[in-house]
């Protein structure tokens, strides 16, 4: 089969001839027909997890993967052969992801049926992002009568979590560059911010002196998340995906600090694909490329400037 595979950490991603892998006791085959494309594949090819993970090379890229079921080992119930599947096909230690024609995943792993209103390229870019979107809005306890900043609202997970949080009835200023203000107002944000024209907290307490309930930190260092930490009132927390949280220095300062790390489960998809085919979530496709163009678009993302989502067509 056709994969993007790195041969050691650091490599760049290539075009690369697999066997077709087999699924194992309470696995299922999915014959994939589109990859989503996230952050988190560039770090795995530069060895991200090289310390925490013993990992099989070639190493196949991509967590994000949307397809068919096209055969099962022992043991499966849940899901069926023909059905239309979504998930996180990651497994770094037998070389495996989802920029590949087919991908194994434990039927009680990060696997779902796809959202009823979506097609493949369109569900393939929801997992990794709207999971973490759904969980950082509720691990920042955002909710009716608060306000929270979105810093890096303007990709994948930042486009979900605006939407997301705005949904709860929360008052929400996202960072967006002049060209997709408008979009992220569409989105449901109450304000925007331009990270790239001057100080941020300045332009936060100019539409809201009040100070804020909750902070998503999406992009961005430690020294950033700790000068917009500033603008939180006691006792408001700060989530960060980007591990730029400072929990201890936080807490002295009467603040709830997070670094988030998950990864979204079957019971998250299943929640996702009712919003989405509620119309209450959408996601945004910004680019749609053919899998053999995944280094250009790994390298896209890298250098930044994400409007949406990047999803790769496998068939
Ligand atoms: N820990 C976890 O489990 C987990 C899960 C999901 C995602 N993540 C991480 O969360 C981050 C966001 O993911 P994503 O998929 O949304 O990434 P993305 O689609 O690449 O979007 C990142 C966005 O941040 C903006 N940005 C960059 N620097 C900024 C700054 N200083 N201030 C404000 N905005 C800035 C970018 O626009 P401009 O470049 O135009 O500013 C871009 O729109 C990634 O680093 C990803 O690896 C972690």
């Amino acid at each position: 089969m056709r994969a993007i595979a790195v041969s050691e950490y650091g490599a760049t991603p290539a075009l690369t001839y697999l066997p077709r892998p087999e699924p194992g006791p309470g696995e299922i085959l999915v014959k994939l027909v589109a990859a989503g494309l996230n952050p988190l594949d560039w770090r795995i090819a530069d060895g991200m997890l090289k310390d925490t993970a013993d990992a099989a090379f070639p190493l196949v890229l991509g967590a994000d993967g949307a397809g068919v079921v096209e055969d099962a080992g022992e043991g499966v119930t849940r899901l069926r052969h023909g059905e239309q599947v979504y998930g996180v096909f990651t497994d770094v230690e037998r070389g495996r992801g989802s920029y590949a024609e087919y991908a194994v995943v434990r039927e009680d792993g990060p696997v779902a049926r796809m959202p009823a209103s979506m097609v493949y390229s369109e569900a393939a870019a929801v997992p990794t992002a709207c999971a973490a979107a759904l969980d950082v809005v509720e691990r920042a306890g955002i909710g009716e009568g608060r306000t929270v900043l979105v810093a890096g609202a303007t990709g994948g997970v930042g486009q979900a979590a605006v939407q997301l949080a705005a949904r709860t009835g929360a008052k929400v200023i996202a960072t967006a560059r002049a060209d997709t203000a408008g979009t992220m107002r569409r989105l449901g944000a109450a304000h925007t911010v331009d990270h790239t024209a001057g100080d941020i907290n300045d332009q936060v307490l100019a539409v809201h002196s009040a100070g804020l309930d909750a902070l998503v930190v999406l992009a961005g260092d430690t020294a950033r998340t700790a000068e917009l930490a500033r603008l939180l009132r006691p006792g408001g927390t700060c989530v960060s995906t980007v591990w730029t949280a400072d929990p201890d220095t936080m807490a002295a300062h009467g603040l709830h600090g997070v670094n988030y790390d998950g990864g979204p489960t079957a019971a998250a998809l299943d929640r996702l694909a009712g919003l989405l085919d509620a119309g209450d979530l959408r996601v945004h496709l910004e680019r749609e490329a053919p899998l053999e163009a995944a280094p250009d678009a790994l390298a896209r993302n890298r250098a930044g400037g994400a409007r949406g989502k990047t999803v790769l067509r496998v068939l």
